[in-house]
């Protein structure tokens, strides 16, 4: 910063915010943060997505990690006014894996050689602790892979149990970090039991993994900025963004929903700021822009998540409409994922591809 501009207040330029983050590490402000997303300039667009790359190269390497991602029942107690599906969408058809069923899907993802199953749902009362406690047991009996669970809000004491089973990892979204856009879009949660939840989990010994949506209604970029802010302060080990995109069975079907570009903003930012975090590149984005996994891993992410659901499920499990690969087995998309990975000269990470801040094992 010249002295100039730190007589008068004056932000530094763009290209020298970049610069402090990446170079220096320096730890940015909300609202230095809210300057490097409202970036519109293409040049410094570049610069921004450069920065992000080398700070994932220089950090994590060539390596981009799969998770076999597995919906095992999209039933779902909860209303949250973007999803399709919320308990009060008629428009769906449920269902719930048997453990069978998903214990020979896990095994799929094993035999891929892929070193993580996310086990993903809506927030299923059938699914209590003590059935989910057995899942994980099973898995865990079965195959020497890494255990995340993506199933909403539970209680402490049910999350204890999990990880005494061996669960590693758990990913729970903030959504968003603004309480009151926050309240406005789920009737069945608050952002402070949200966050209580993501702190208990570190306490637990689970990594942890979090994100949020872009383009809700009314969220501005400075609510962009606070949730890079809230993983940082969270010390979170995964940051997921996706672009909201509007369902036509639910409340928010009018909206016009996020955009590619600034769901990219956010990937290369979070890089700049958060570093050591796994970035997936999300389906939700992938299902706006053909190339936009090979974009997101050139602006800083290094992870992907194959649909590892099988049919008929997978195009059951409708967050919103048009999702990728909902005809495809995860075999195909595996050599799908594969070639895209080499075209764009990265390698596929071998392993469980663990919290970078434990050094990635
Ligand atoms: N568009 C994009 N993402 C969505 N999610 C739910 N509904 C939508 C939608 N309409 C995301 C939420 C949730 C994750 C599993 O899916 O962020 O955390
Ligand atoms: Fe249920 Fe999750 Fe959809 Fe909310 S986002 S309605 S908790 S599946
Ligand atoms: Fe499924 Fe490309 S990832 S077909």
């Amino acid at each position: 910063m010249s002295m100039y501009s730190l007589d008068t207040g004056m932000r530094s330029s763009v290209p020298e915010l970049i610069r402090r983050a990446e170079i220096e590490g320096a730890v940015l402000s909300i609202e230095e943060i809210e300057e490097l997303l409202t970036i519109a300039d293409p040049a410094e667009l570049d610069l921004l997505w450069q920065a992000a790359n080398r700070v994932r190269a220089e950090l994590i390497g060539s390596d981009i990690w799969m998770r076999g991602l597995l919906e095992f029942s999209n039933v779902c107690r909860c209303n949250c006014l973007y999803c399709g599906l919320r308990a009060d969408n008629t428009g769906i058809t449920r269902y719930r894996m048997s453990s069978a069923q998903i214990l020979a899907a896990v095994d799929r993802i094993a035999k891929a050689g892929i070193g993580t199953v996310v086990l993903q749902s809506g927030e299923d009362p059938y699914w209590t602790a003590e059935r989910l406690v057995s899942l994980i047991e099973a898995i865990k009996r079965r195959h020497d892979m890494a255990v995340t669970l993506s199933i909403g809000n539970r209680t402490e004491s049910e999350l204890a149990e999990f990880r005494r089973a061996g669960a590693d990892r758990f990913l729970i979204r903030h959504e968003t970090a603004n309480p009151s856009l926050y309240k406005e879009f789920h009737p069945d949660s608050t952002l402070e039991d949200r966050v209580r939840q993501l702190r208990a989990l570190k306490d637990m010994g689970f990594e942890t993994g979090s994100g949020c949506l872009v383009g809700l209604p009314g969220q501005t970029t400075a609510d962009l900025s606070s949730d890079i802010a809230l993983a940082r302060e969270l010390n979170v080990d995964m940051f997921g963004v996706g672009p909201f995109i509007p369902h036509p069975d639910t409340p928010l079907r009018e909206a016009s929903g996020g955009t590619a570009l600034m769901t990219y903003k956010m990937i290369a930012v979070a890089r700049l700021v958060l570093r050591d975090v796994h970035i997936p590149v999300t389906t939700a984005l992938s299902t706006l822009e053909e190339e936009g996994r090979e974009k997101g891993w050139a602006r800083g992410a290094n992870i992907v998540m194959p649909n590892a659901t099988p049919s008929p499920y997978r195009a059951q499990y409708e967050l919103y409409k048009n999702k990728r690969c909902i005809d495809d087995t995860l075999e195909h998309c595996l050599g799908c994922l594969s070639r895209r990975i080499s075209s764009v000269n990265r390698t596929l990470g071998y392993g469980r591809g663990g919290s970078l801040k434990k050094g990635g094992q």
